[in-house]
């Protein structure tokens, strides 16, 4: 019997290769998340999604540089009562795992948001307290170690599926707080959200963004987020959800080998296409194939053993 190598299951959740979308890029609606399980992905992160409607930022809130993208959305999207019915919809269609990202400005909004994701369908919810450019919420929310103790343990007495908690590099000591949201009831930690940057047009003078600061992915933050998932590996027991700058397979086996059980992949679709569904779980299972591994699981954190 050929067994498959890509397989994984992570905080409970069995997935049929280790590469999900991240949340951000093509999550908002039913059928553009279809169209991604059908690409290959091994699971599905929404857009981040609030208990209210949120219009965002006005454009430009997307700009290419050198190494990755630069974005300050500021988090649109059509609040969970609406969103609920493309998860609906999702979870009618496509088989892989849906986790829905959702963001509050209380702790008391991401517990019923979250609430209302799971009511709806998800297969687990992705806590955003990493957003680095939005007034209230996000990083605000995750760099302070007493409010997001408060958020995770508030979601956690909530709901009974899997909760994600998305950390942002824009701190001194991520391990640190990836500790503080495992005691407060973390199944697993996504590692990194984009990293604070902005451009500047040298003809005007202007900052380019209108929020004038985003989040920078892409190439550039990939070794900040192996040197995160590094040190999170270290210090938690959970599971570890890598992101941050994967482009190809390589990209994908550094951060498992880093300490991520699985991957998600958000600015390789903007820079190549929804092919990387394809190529990067092939890519992987032919590295874990010559290099005489079974599994994924066997090479998640390897580096940390040689
Ligand atoms: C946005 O919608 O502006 C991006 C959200 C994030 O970076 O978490």
């Amino acid at each position: 019997m050929v067994l498959n190598c890509l397989e994984v299951e992570v905080a409970g959740l069995k997935f049929r290769n280790p590469v999900l979308l991240a949340a951000g890029i093509l999550g908002m609606t039913a059928e553009s998340l279809i169209r991604v399980a059908e690409a290959g992905a091994g699971g599905l992160v929404t857009k981040s999604i609030g208990l209210k409607p949120r219009k965002g930022y006005p454009n430009p809130t997307v700009v290419q540089v050198s190494c990755g993208l630069i974005n300050a959305m500021g988090l649109p999207n059509p609040g969970i009562k609406t969103f609920s019915e493309e998860i609906r919809e999702v979870k009618r269609r496509v088989k892989v795992p849906l986790i829905v990202s959702v963001y509050g400005y209380s702790a008391e909004e991401f517990a019923e948001t979250a609430e209302l994701a799971v009511k709806a369908g998800a297969d687990a919810v992705e806590l955003n307290v990493s957003c680095p450019h939005v007034e209230g919420t996000g990083g605000e929310i995750g760099q302070n170690p007493e409010l997001l103790k408060e958020v995770v343990s508030k979601v956690k007495r909530r709901i009974s599926k899997p909760i994600f908690v998305k950390l942002s590099p824009n701190v001194t000591d991520i391990a640190q707080l990836a500790e503080t949201a495992v005691k407060a009831g973390a199944d697993a930690i996504t590692a990194i959200n984009t990293v604070r940057a902005m451009k500047i047009d040298i003809k005007t003078g202007r900052p380019i963004l209108a929020n004038r600061i985003g989040g920078l992915s892409g190439p550039a933050i990939k070794p900040i987020a192996v040197r995160c998932i590094y040190e999170i590996y270290e210090r938690v027991r959970v599971p570890i959800f890598g992101c941050g700058g994967i482009l190809n397979w390589r990209d994908a086996i550094e951060l498992i080998l880093a300490g991520a059980s699985a991957v998600q992949i958000g600015t390789a679709i903007a820079v190549k296409d929804l092919e990387v569904f394809r190529t990067i779980p092939k890519g992987i299972e032919k590295y874990i194939r010559r290099k005489g591994f079974r599994s994924v699981k066997e090479i998640v954190g390897l580096s940390h053993r040689l």
